[in-house]
């Protein structure tokens, strides 16, 4: 791997200590036809539908944020210090160039109501909204900022705010109660040498792994039978993530 694929992935680390560095556009897409100009990263947006569909959220649930441009994050950031005041600007919007919503990956999702809060959508902890919440992890999402990890995270509590890190991650990081921060720090004590474990309910056995990144470039070593995927960290080296097709 070059070393510059650090900076791309769905597992990529966000926050106030690391910015996104953009290499090479991704492709971005609307969530749907309803709301054309609220994007995410393909497969992101595709599972996003998934979720809204299965649970028949349809309706009750819609995208208000979705991918910003840094410029966009720039004047959200601007005009929330002259609306709100610069407590609350920290408190809920990420400096630019330090939003996960630059990267593509991150929803901001508000009950379907009508006016809806741009900064602060209602997406409370009950009915469609938390069979929403719920849902997320089986499929790649999680809950980003929650009250417990205001203080790993940097940002107040968002029960609107979700973020594509990709299964089994999200399902992973919710059953042991991590924050994206905690769970990067918790996988680099895994290597191609000693993975990580998990069994989907589905009994499919899948190995998580961290590679350091090399001086130049990186050799990250694949075992011949296993489908695989490679995100960078955004900080210092990659996350391999295998499922094995043969329970091996
Ligand atoms: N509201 C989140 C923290 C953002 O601006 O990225
Ligand atoms: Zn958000």
């Amino acid at each position: 791997m070059s070393n510059e694929t650090i900076y791309k992935g769905t597992l990529l680390l966000v926050n106030a200590d690391h910015s996104y560095q953009e290499v090479g556009a991704e492709e971005q897409i609307s969530i749907n036809s309803r709301f054309p100009n609220i994007m995410l990263q393909k497969n992101a947006a595709n599972i996003l539908q998934l979720i809204l569909d299965k649970i028949g959220a349809k309706a009750q649930i819609v995208p208000v944020s979705g991918y910003r441009s840094m410029k966009e994050q720039t004047d959200i950031y601007k005009e929330s210090l002259m609306e709100n005041g610069e407590e609350f600007t920290k408190k809920y919007v990420a400096l630019p160039s330090h939003s996960e919503h630059e990267t593509g990956l991150a929803i901001d999702l508000g009950l379907n109501k009508k006016h809806i809060d741009f900064i602060r959508p209602d997406f409370p902890y009950a009915g469609i909204c938390d069979e929403f919440r719920n849902a997320a992890p089986y499929y790649g999402f999680i809950q980003r900022y929650t009250k417990e990890k205001e203080k790993i995270t940097g940002i107040s509590h968002e029960p609107w705010h979700f973020r594509y890190v990709g299964y089994p991650h999200s399902k992973i990081i919710t059953e042991l109660k991590l924050s994206l921060e905690e769970y990067m720090e918790f996988i680099k004590n895994y290597t191609v040498a000693c993975k990580f474990s998990y069994i989907t309910s589905a009994g499919a056995k899948m190995e998580i792994y961290y590679v350091p990144m090399g001086e130049d470039e990186t050799m990250i070593e694949i075992p011949k039978d296993a489908v695989y995927q490679i995100s960078g960290n955004n900080m210092d080296g990659f996350i391999i993530t295998l499922w094995r097709k043969n329970n091996g």
